[in-house]
């Protein structure tokens, strides 16, 4: 046991030593921050900025840093942050200024409104000190000008060559998504020739110099919808996990973007659509339309635990600006954070902003004064409990979810040890109720993580949750497998092992529905508390 333990010890600090990969992005949980919009220096004046003015706010690097207790105390392992590349500067354009940092003119330098790259670095090493992975937003299927005959002088690329010929995008038409370029007249997005071996071997030295010198863990990745075979060689050459924006609510058609053909994962908009089908009040409130898609993503995908899942971004509207019951909210967020894949909150979110789409969904944010809203404090127990089950046990990361029950009004699904009851019913109270037919043992005690509130199992295995006051959600899991997490009255450490925690250990054996599993999963929680400083203790 001891020797077995020191193994998987230096395992763990070996893997630290390098780049993150799609693995060790699979347990995280990301806050995406706009940087411009995230935090301002000290001494500014909180009250001058408007989103519809389209122009810059005054966040940088420095503010993010210098703000990162606000995302960790809130239970995230990982940041995103805008565009880190040089932008256009220059005359305002009809759509505003560059303060989204998606209007690329020289990917090789930094964007100097931001900051300067010793600012960037501290940044990352600020973000790493805290234990946490630092993903950059990149920018590679097009730059950004004012006409279509661009004066190519001040790009990356200044040989015609290196770009495909102006057409605008017939969405639905690869080859006219892959070569024709985004934007309108006014605001160009030149298509970079991402065919080109020139193009390619110097996107792949620059990533590969940015991912080192700033200690890049991952790369989010604007519009790939160029050809697919330019991905594994720059992820390669990056070195990181890369997850991609794929605009397509079509899993099939999403799903030919993940895999080694092309990149590690991609941003679910299948999913987000199902999940505003589902839950979003007034709305369809289709439940059918989530459970269709859990079971659609398992067919189409290679590998759905490492799909991106988000309510809200830069680019779709505020999720308060679809559906106003807040319980739609919490409902729809608990599926992003309990399902297959890797939950991504999009700042502001926790503070229940409500704007529309761009531009109305990049307000900043501190005019919330960063407050512990009811989403804050949900977020975080969120996170607390998925930490703790990445971590703590052995079989819930890689599992992948079974629905359980499927109603008008809801859906229970399983994933590891843990049942998860949503409602799209919103807040008033409903005669309605779930009844949820588990594999656990009859009389298990499990307990309910929102409200500490536990629940035995009924005759045969049955779960009821109903909604006399409200449809709030529910999140279940035996007691016994909250073990040393800290949720609910269970001790954060795991103690010393002595004979009385191993009475209680035995009991869970004989209750729980997977005993093979349960005895892993506190082996695990065991042995990580060994890593983290008992070594001196004897098995
Ligand atoms: C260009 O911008 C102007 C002013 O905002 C707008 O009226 C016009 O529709 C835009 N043109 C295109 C092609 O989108
Ligand atoms: C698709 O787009 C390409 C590139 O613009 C174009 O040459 C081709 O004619 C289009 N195909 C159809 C069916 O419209
Ligand atoms: C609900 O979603 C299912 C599955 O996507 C779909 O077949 C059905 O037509 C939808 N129902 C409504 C009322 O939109
Ligand atoms: C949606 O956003 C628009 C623009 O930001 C705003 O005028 C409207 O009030 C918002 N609706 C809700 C329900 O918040
Ligand atoms: C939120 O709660 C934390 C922890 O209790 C506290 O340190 C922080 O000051 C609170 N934030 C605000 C804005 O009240
Ligand atoms: C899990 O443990 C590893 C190694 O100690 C640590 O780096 C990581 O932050 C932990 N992950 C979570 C989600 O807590
Ligand atoms: C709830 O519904 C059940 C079954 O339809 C019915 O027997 C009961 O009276 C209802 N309760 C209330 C408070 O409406
Ligand atoms: C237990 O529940 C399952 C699923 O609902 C059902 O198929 C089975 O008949 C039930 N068994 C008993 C003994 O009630």
């Amino acid at each position: 046991m001891y020797l077995f333990v020191n193994f998987l010890c230096s395992l763990a600090l070996l893997r630290s030593a390098f780049a993150a990969t799609a693995d060790q992005w699979r347990g995280r949980s990301i806050y995406q921050i706009i940087t411009d919009r995230y935090a301002l220096p000290a001494g500014a004046d909180l009250t001058a900025c408007d989103p519809g003015q389209q122009t810059f706010c005054g966040g940088t690097w420095n503010t993010i840093k210098d703000n990162l207790d606000y995302i960790q105390n809130a239970g995230f392992t990982a940041i995103w942050i805008s565009p880190v590349s040089q932008n256009y500067e220059g005359p305002r354009t009809p759509y505003g200024d560059a303060y989204h940092g998606y209007w690329i003119a020289d990917a090789t330098k930094l964007n100097d409104r931001f900051g300067t790259a010793s600012d960037l670095k501290a940044l990352s090493d600020e973000v790493h000190r805290r234990g946490m992975y630092l993903m950059v937003d990149v920018v590679v299927n097009n730059v950004m000008a004012l006409s279509t005959t661009p004066d190519l002088s001040t790009f990356m690329f200044k040989d015609q060559s290196q770009y495909h010929p102006y057409c605008p995008i017939q969405w639905g038409n690869t080859t006219s998504e892959q070569n024709c370029w985004l934007g309108d007249t006014n605001v160009t997005l030149p298509d970079v020739n991402t065919q080109d071996p020139t193009v390619v071997s110097a996107y792949n030295s620059w990533i590969s110099t940015l991912v080192s010198t700033f200690n890049i863990d991952g790369l989010r990745i604007d519009g790939v919808h160029v050809n697919t075979n330019f991905w594994p060689t720059f992820c390669a050459a990056a070195g990181v996990f890369c997850i991609g924006e794929v605009f397509d609510g079509d899993p099939s058609q999403a799903a030919e973007y993940q895999g080694p053909q092309a990149l590690d994962s991609i941003l679910n908009y299948p999913m987000y659509n199902a999940l505003v089908d589902a839950f979003s009040i007034p709305g369809p409130q289709n439940m059918s339309a989530l459970t269709d898609m859990i079971s659609q993503l398992k067919k189409e995908f290679k590998d759905p635990g490492l799909l991106g899942n988000f309510l809200e971004d830069q680019d779709v509207p505020r999720w308060a600006n679809i559906s106003v019951d807040p319980q739609s909210l919490w409902n729809a967020m608990i599926f992003n954070f309990m399902s297959d894949g890797i939950p991504i909150v999009y700042y502001g979110q926790e503070q229940g902003m409500h704007g529309n789409s761009d531009p109305w969904n990049r307000e900043p944010l501190w005019p919330s004064g960063y407050a512990n809203t009811t989403t804050y404090e949900l977020i975080q127990k969120l996170n607390q409990l998925r930490n703790f089950l990445v971590n703590g046990t052995s079989n819930w990361l890689t599992s992948s979810i079974d629905v359980l029950t499927e109603s008008k009004e809801g859906i229970a699904f399983m994933k590891g040890d843990v049942i998860t009851i949503l409602t799209n019913i919103g807040s008033p109270p409903q005669n309605v109720s779930i009844a949820v037919y588990t594999p656990f043992e009859s009389s298990l005690s499990t307990v309910d993580i929102l409200t500490c509130k536990q629940y035995a199992v009924g005759s045969n295995g049955t779960v009821e949750v109903e909604y006399s006051k409200g449809g709030v959600p529910v999140i279940l899991i035996p007691n016994t497998a909250l073990f040393g997490s800290g949720i609910c009255g269970q001790s954060a450490e795991v103690e010393a092992p002595n004979t009385a925690q191993g009475a209680v250990v035995s009991a869970a054996f004989g209750e729980l529905r997977r005993p093979s599993s349960t005895v892993s999963a506190l082996v695990v929680a065991v042995m990580m508390s060994v890593c983290g400083g008992f070594l001196s203790i004897a098995f």
